[in-house]
This record gives structure tokens, C-alpha cells and sequence, in this order.
């Protein structure tokens, strides 16, 4: 049976009560921000099979200010709360102890200051340097910190033994994990899951999915194809230079038409610490990219490895 918290203190209620009555059984951890689709059940079986039958999973769903620019859809972004909780209560739980939901307000979150703006003006963050300077942090200036002042909050409430994260948003992996070792969380506490994909045109799947028109949604899948192209071209031709890998992408988009694509970045970065990389070498690479179609921000990758 699903359980609902609103509030920090009934969460931590809860995390203490298990300590002392459960002391060995394990909590797993799935922070989202809501609006769940099949990307996200694939986070939370995940996380229900690392922590076994005797287990509890913790999903919290908040759509967390601090990580949208004013000029970002944190209005307007899917909330979908009922939904949410039926879909979570149709999952099939037999085999599980239990399944916790966390529904905080932004009071909740962040407590100590009237608004948001004041948050931003004088709040307390947690900033990975070096890792969000690239990619997407080099787009969405401030949306790490926010990520990352999140996830440490949630991880001090739900405090863990494994939180599972979406191989989607790799360079949020990378940041939460080097967030998680500086911070100090237990070593090991963050698990990557790979990219859930449409099975029939290979899509990721994304909250942010829902404002494509029909006309977009048909074009969107081509970024993929591409990043596939691509990839067939370094593991069956060998081909290792960067440039020719990404112009491999843009014909595929210019194939599908380029006016349905507009490309914020298309990259081939360090799978040690995400920097920019000429030739690939033998420890592989990350292709990453980010594009919007009309107003709608999208971001896929693929890894480019030789195992
Ligand atoms: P959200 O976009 O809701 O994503 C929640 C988690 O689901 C993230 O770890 C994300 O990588 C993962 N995810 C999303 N789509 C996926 C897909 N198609 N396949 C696999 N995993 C997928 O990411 C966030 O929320 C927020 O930044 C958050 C971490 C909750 C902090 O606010």
C-alpha cells in the first residue's frame, strides 16, 4: 500500500522508525519531479529490485524551483500529482515491503525564506564546480545547483542505501555523483539506469515530451537515428574523430530536415570528467546533445565504448 508525505518531518518520522524496528532492510531512493512516464517505473523497479522483498522505495516528486532560469517553463511544467499516485499504486507490489511517495510543497524544501527570489539572493546552495561548467550547465547556467542543492536535501531526508538516477540525463549523473563523494553520502549510494527509450522510433522518454506538437513528435526521433549512425561509424569503421562523428548526426538531421531542429549542442565529451574530446581513445566517450523544437528543450546521448 502507497504511502503519501507532504511533509519533511513525517519522512523523517518514517526514516527513523525504520532504523529502529528495520534496521537491516533496505530503502532504495527515486527522486523525479513528477508527471511519471515509463522512464521513470524503469528508475523505480530498478531501485524495488536492488532493495529486495523486505525493502522499502522512497519517490519523491517535486518540481523544484531552484533549478528552472526565469525564463524556463517551471509554470508551466507538467504537474500531474493524481495521476502520478494512481500509476504508482497499480504497480505490482507483491513482492516489495513498502512504497513511499514524497509530495513536498517548495515551503517544505526550502524553509528558511518567504520566496524563491530571495532564495536565489540569499539561500544555501550546493555547487559542483567543475562538472557543470560543460553542456548543459554552459546552456542552463544555475540548473546544477539547483540539481545538485536538491538531491543533497532529499538524500540528508531519505538518507538511502541506493538512490537510482536516469542515464538520460548523464551529466546530471555525473554531477550528482561527484556531489554524492564530496558531500560525503555513503560511497556507492548513486546507481545510474540506462535510457528508457520509445520501442518503436527509440525516443527517450521525457516529461517535457508532451509539448511536442504531432509534427514535432514525428521529427524528434531523427537526433537518435543519428546518434545511432553515429555510433555504428565508430564501432564498425573505426572511426574516432570527433568532428566526423557529429557531422554524421547533422546530416541525419538534415536529412529529416533541419528546420524541425534547433541545435544547442552536439558533443563528444571525456567519460572521466565529461571535458571536450578531439579523438576518442581507448576509454571511450559520451556523445551528448541538446535541441529545442519550437519552444520544447530536449537532450539525449549515447555512449561511444568499445566493450
Ligand atoms: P525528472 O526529469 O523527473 O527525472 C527524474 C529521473 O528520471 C532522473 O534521474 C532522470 O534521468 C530519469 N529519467 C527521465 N527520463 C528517463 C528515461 N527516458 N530513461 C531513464 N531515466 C529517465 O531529473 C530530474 O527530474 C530532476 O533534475 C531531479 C533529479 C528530480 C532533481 O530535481
Amino acid at each position: 500500500e502507497l504511502k503519501v508525505f507532504r511533509t519533511c518531518g513525517e519522512l523523517r518520522a518514517w526514516r527513523l522508525e525504520k532504523y529502529k524496528s528495520r534496521g537491516a532492510q533496505k530503502v532504495g531512493f527515486v527522486p523525479t519531479m513528477g508527471a511519471l512516464h515509463d522512464g521513470h517505473l524503469k528508475l523505480i523497479l530498478h531501485a524495488i529490485s536492488e532493495v529486495g522483498p523486505e525493502g522499502s522505495v522512497v519517490v519523491s516528486i517535486f518540481v523544484n524551483p531552484t533549478q528552472f532560469a526565469p525564463d524556463e517553463d517551471f509554470d508551466v511544467y507538467p504537474r500531474t500529482l493524481d495521476r502520478d499516485l494512481e500509476v504508482l499504486n497499480s504497480l505490482d507490489l507483491q513482492n516489495m515491503h513498502e512504497l513511499v511517495v514524497f509530495a513536498p510543497s517548495v515551503k517544505e524544501m526550502y524553509p528558511s525564506l518567504e520566496s524563491i527570489s530571495q532564495v536565489l539572493e540569499k539561500g544555501t546552495f550546493v555547487n559542483v564546480v567543475g562538472l557543470t561548467e560543460m553542456l548543459e550547465g554552459n546552456v542552463r547556467p544555475g540548473f546544477f545547483r539547483g540539481v545538485a542543492t536538491v538531491v543533497s536535501k532529499l538524500l540528508v531526508l531519505v538518507h538511502p542505501d541506493i538512490a537510482v538516477f536516469g542515464q538520460k540525463d548523464v551529466q546530471q549523473c555525473f554531477v550528482v555523483k561527484r556531489m554524492a563523494l564530496d558531500m560525503l553520502f555513503e560511497p556507492g549510494v548513486i546507481k545510474v539506469v540506462e535510457t528508457y527509450r520509445d520501442p518503436v522510433d527509440g525516443l527517450a522518454l521525457s516529461s517535457r515530451n508532451v509539448y511536442l506538437t504531432k509534427e514535432q513528435r514525428t521529427h524528434a526521433p531523427a537526433m537518435y537515428r543519428g546518434l545511432l549512425l553515429a555510433k555504428n561509424l565508430f564501432l564498425e569503421k573505426g572511426v574516432v574523430a570527433s568532428a566526423q562523428l557529429i557531422d554524421c548526426v547533422l546530416q541525419e538531421l538534415e536529412k529529416e530536415g533541419k528546420e524541425h531542429f534547433s541545435v544547442d549542442y552536439i558533443k563528444v565529451s571525456s567519460s572521466s570528467d565529461l571535458s571536450d574530446v578531439e579523438r576518442i581513445g581507448p576509454e571511450g566517450a559520451i556523445m551528448s546533445c541538446a535541441w529545442r523544437m519550437g519552444t520544447t528543450r530536449l537532450i539525449d546521448n549515447i555512449l561511444l565504448g568499445f566493450s
